[in-house]
């Protein structure tokens, strides 16, 4: 447990502790004090039955915004926690003392506000931020890879959620309904949809926005029976050169599915396997046969879409060498997209229970097995981002190759562009790109909620954009 007299730092603290170990019996507690622009910090830490205090201080460097000041301040409260921690448990983590979502986009504003040279950007983060060397450089080449990022506050990507899945997999703990739940709900859900589409359309001709790129996602959107995708997908008509539908479970994508998909402009599918390994997909509860991912994926490369393939590092029950063998099939594959995750233990998860039967040992070499693998056979990372309770405090990273990269994952992983969301438990960003700032505005999270509160959905949006 963390005290400290800067409420506003409790939080990351916490987090930072959590990511040493959440089960640490440790104590600690903080106060910051200040004359005039010298900052002075006093730890006590409690741990294994004894007190450790510690002090440090600093010169706050006035020239700074307000905001960064603030921010600064953290930081340098977040690096002096971390080398308590790191000495007194002796132990290193991946992003030193970074804990937030974004760590590129934390990178991006070092460079923006003056604060780091781009070229100087990897020494930086190693050497301000005790991020490992690996790590910093796989942020310095994402940054160099994120050279489409247009900062236009009049460009917006459109997102759509569909949170519902043919079944659960045991590890997840995104909010979505099993179909044979809700079924008698979804053409209602479908028509919800198309009546905040519309309100969104209008609101899109009203401000003269562009719509940049189309993500639909979930949960599962080829859950949707043919004629419910056909009606959602025919009803979105903008002319964008990306437009994705997060397809994933192999098991709901067909020929006709795929078909209504091309006729409607969609350029991008994601087929997910998550592992190769099917005794871990029994495990993990995803009702899938690598035949189906096959046979899937043979289809979408007929019809020409660009395949996006998510795996997870860290499944229970597997060791390097089958993660190996889900890299290698991959390869054998080549798609034009690999996402790595690493395995995140979430609260929703039924997962959370057998967390003692996970083997934590081998997944920073699976991770850095995917990276330096799928490098060598030209990829290159384009997007990152970090979940809580992910195994070893590693991360997730999305590779392309050729020129194949998906927009809209840089744009809403980086924040850089507004996004409007549609849909139960969907985010609208505005980012104001000029005066730095973001603001954002949430759907009900829950289906049944959103179809008896679409009327006021649609007026908080419009609201919102007013
Ligand atoms: C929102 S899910 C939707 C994808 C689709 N429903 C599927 O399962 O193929 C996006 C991705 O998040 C990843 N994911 C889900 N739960 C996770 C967890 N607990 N830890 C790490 N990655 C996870 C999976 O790789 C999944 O494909
Ligand atoms: S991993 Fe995908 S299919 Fe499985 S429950 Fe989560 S969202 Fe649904």
């Amino acid at each position: 447990m963390i005290k400290s007299n800067r409420a506003e730092y409790v939080i990351e603290l916490q987090d930072l502790v959590n990511l040493f170990d959440c089960d640490l019996e440790l104590d600690i507690e903080h106060i910051e004090s200040n004359d005039q622009n010298k900052y002075v910090n006093d730890f006590v830490v409690f741990y294994k039955g004894f007190d450790r205090k510690f002090q440090f201080s600093y010169y706050l460097d006035t020239s700074l915004s307000l905001l960064r000041q603030k921010s600064y301040k953290k930081r340098m409260v977040k690096n002096h926690l971390y080398k308590i921690l790191s000495s007194l448990l002796n132990k290193k983590l991946p992003w030193g003392s970074l804990t937030g979502v974004r760590p590129t986009k934390f990178a991006r504003d070092l460079i923006v506000y003056g604060e780091a040279k781009e070229y100087l950007i990897s020494e930086v983060l190693q050497k301000d931020y005790f991020v490992d060397k690996s790590k910093a450089e796989l942020v310095n080449s994402i940054l160099k890879n994120q050279k489409c990022i247009i900062r236009n506050d009049n460009l917006v990507d459109l997102y759509i959620n569909i949170p519902i899945c043919p079944t659960r997999c045991n590890y997840c703990s995104f909010i979505s309904s099993e179909l044979a739940n809700i079924k008698d709900k979804v053409n209602l859900y479908v028509e919800c949809l198309l009546k905040e589409l519309s309100a969104v359309k209008e609101i899109i001709k009203n401000k003269a926005y562009i719509v940049r790129n189309i993500y639909i996602g979930g949960g599962t959107p080829t859950v949707l029976n043919d004629k419910q995708l056909e009606r959602l997908l025919s009803a979105i008509n903008f002319p964008v050169d990306e437009f994705t539908v997060e397809a994933g479970r192999a098991d709901t994508i067909t020929e006709s599915k795929l078909e209504i998909m091309k006729n409607n402009k969609v350029t991008r599918i994601s087929i997910n396997p998550q592992t190769f390994c099917e005794a871990t997909l029994k495990r993990i509860g995803r009702r899938q046969k690598n035949s189906q991912v096959l046979e899937a994926y043979s289809m979408a490369l007929v019809k020409g879409f660009v395949v996006n393939m998510d795996i997870i590092a860290g499944l229970p029950g597997e060791k390097l060498g089958i993660f190996k063998r889900t890299i290698n099939t991959i390869l054998d594959l080549y798609p034009n997209n690999v996402t790595v995750h690493t395995l995140s233990v979430k609260n929703g998860a039924q997962l959370k229970d057998d967390r003692e039967k996970l083997n934590d040992r081998d997944v920073p070499l699976m991770v850095s097995y995917a990276q330096e693998t799928l490098q060598k056979h030209g990829y290159k990372p384009y997007y990152l981002y970090r979940q809580k309770n992910q195994l070893c405090g590693l991360e997730n990273v999305g590779y392309f190759r050729d020129d194949d990269l998906c927009i809209f994952n840089i744009d809403s992983m980086e924040e850089t562009n507004s996004i409007i969301g549609i849909g139960a438990g969907a985010i609208s960003k505005r980012v104001f790109n000029i005066e730095n700032r973001i603001e954002r505005e949430a759907n009900v999270k829950f289906i049944e909620d959103y179809i008896k509160r679409i009327d006021e959905m649609i007026e908080k949006k419009k609201n919102f954009y007013n």
